[in-house]
């Protein structure tokens, strides 16, 4: 079986793969019954060993409307307050026949650790400060969308010349290595932004530009990604007041202006209004794409359920050894 740990691991084709199979789902969900059968009889377990609202839910949603039986096993609520290790925990998941585990852990590598571990395919729901995949491949299924409904899309799916600015806390950010690579396997160009103490160093390895002022990062962007800064990450380190980072890295509709005028405005969730992103430009018609964020997150994880579990299922269309 294959698993979906890193965008790192996948090929272009591979994502252009995801994106465009996500399309039927997005189709299902506005016009349809929003009902399949295609995983009747499957089992999904999503296991969170951390908080969410988004992946969880439209996680449990799309494995439902697939048709599939999903369970959720909340870390909080587990043996895990008992002191069982996450390898006996995982062990204990494959136990039970699962046909696609869904995790979400604190510690980078945990998700792939976990892979190694059992038969099912695993779907990593955001593994420290590593990789949040099914994220990256949502933002890019909303930024098609959106660029097809303005009459930007191209046709072979790719964002060639597109500019992406990501601002915010950079350096405990799964959300931001998974765009950064997804994006540039599309063809988009990366910029990022955030405070010094929150940029990893070497980060330009990766091919992006870093900057420091909010205001040159936002200079020709067609894309404004807005990340929150994430305190439960960064004890003992110097966290800026709400108020001075706003004043330095905030989006505010004055800073949306210096971007392109039509620059759309994006973030993962959960926001901090006020801070990272104010309140009018969260809510910005024709701007803001984020709740179109949440509404593909369903499509893209039912894509991933689908074609993850299609080899269990015996059925063509992924060909083996095209995940890692
Ligand atoms: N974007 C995201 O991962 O949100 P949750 O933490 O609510 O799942």
């Amino acid at each position: 079986h294959r698993n979906l740990i890193s965008i790192g691991a996948l090929q272009t084709h591979e994502i252009l793969f995801l994106l465009d199979e996500a399309e039927q789902w997005v189709e299902l969900n506005r016009h349809a019954s929003k009902d399949s059968d295609a995983l009747n009889g499957l089992t999904i377990i999503n296991a969170f060993f951390e908080n969410s609202t988004r992946t969880l839910l439209s996680f449990e949603i799309a494995g439902k409307r697939l048709g599939a039986d999903v369970v959720n096993m909340h870390a909080a609520q587990s043996s895990v307050k008992k002191g069982e290790t996450l390898i006996d925990t995982a062990v204990t998941l494959n136990a039970m026949r699962a046909d696609a585990i869904v995790i979400r852990h604190g510690s980078s590598g945990a998700v792939g650790l976990i892979a190694g571990k059992v038969d099912c395919p695993v779907l990593n729901a955001g593994d420290g400060q590593h990789e949040h995949p099914t994220q990256a491949l949502l933002d890019a299924l909303a930024l098609r969308y959106t660029l097809r409904e303005r009459g930007d899309a191209s046709s072979d799916g790719m964002m060639n010349g597109l500019t992406v600015t990501i601002c915010g806390d950079i350096l405990h950010s799964r959300v931001a290595r998974s765009n950064i690579l997804n994006l540039q396997a599309l063809g988009a160009k990366v910029r990022l932004c955030s405070p010094p103490a929150l940029m990893p160093s070497g980060v330009e390895a990766m091919g992006v530009e870093v900057f420091y002022r909010f205001d040159d990062a936002l200079d020709g962007a067609d894309v404004v990604m807005m990340l929150r800064l994430q305190n439960e990450r960064m004890d003992g380190q110097f966290i800026p007041s709400p108020r001075e980072y706003r004043h330095l890295y905030g989006l505010t509709r004055e800073r949306l202006a210096l971007a392109r005028p039509d620059a759309i405005v994006m973030h993962p969730g959960p926001m901090n209004r006020g801070v990272e992103i104010d309140s009018d430009v969260a809510d910005m018609e024709g701007r803001s794409i984020i709740t179109q964020q949440v509404e593909m997150g369903v499509a893209i994880r039912m894509a991933c359920l689908d074609v993850l579990t299609r080899r269990a299922r015996k059925l063509p269309g992924w060909a083996e050894g095209e995940w890692a």
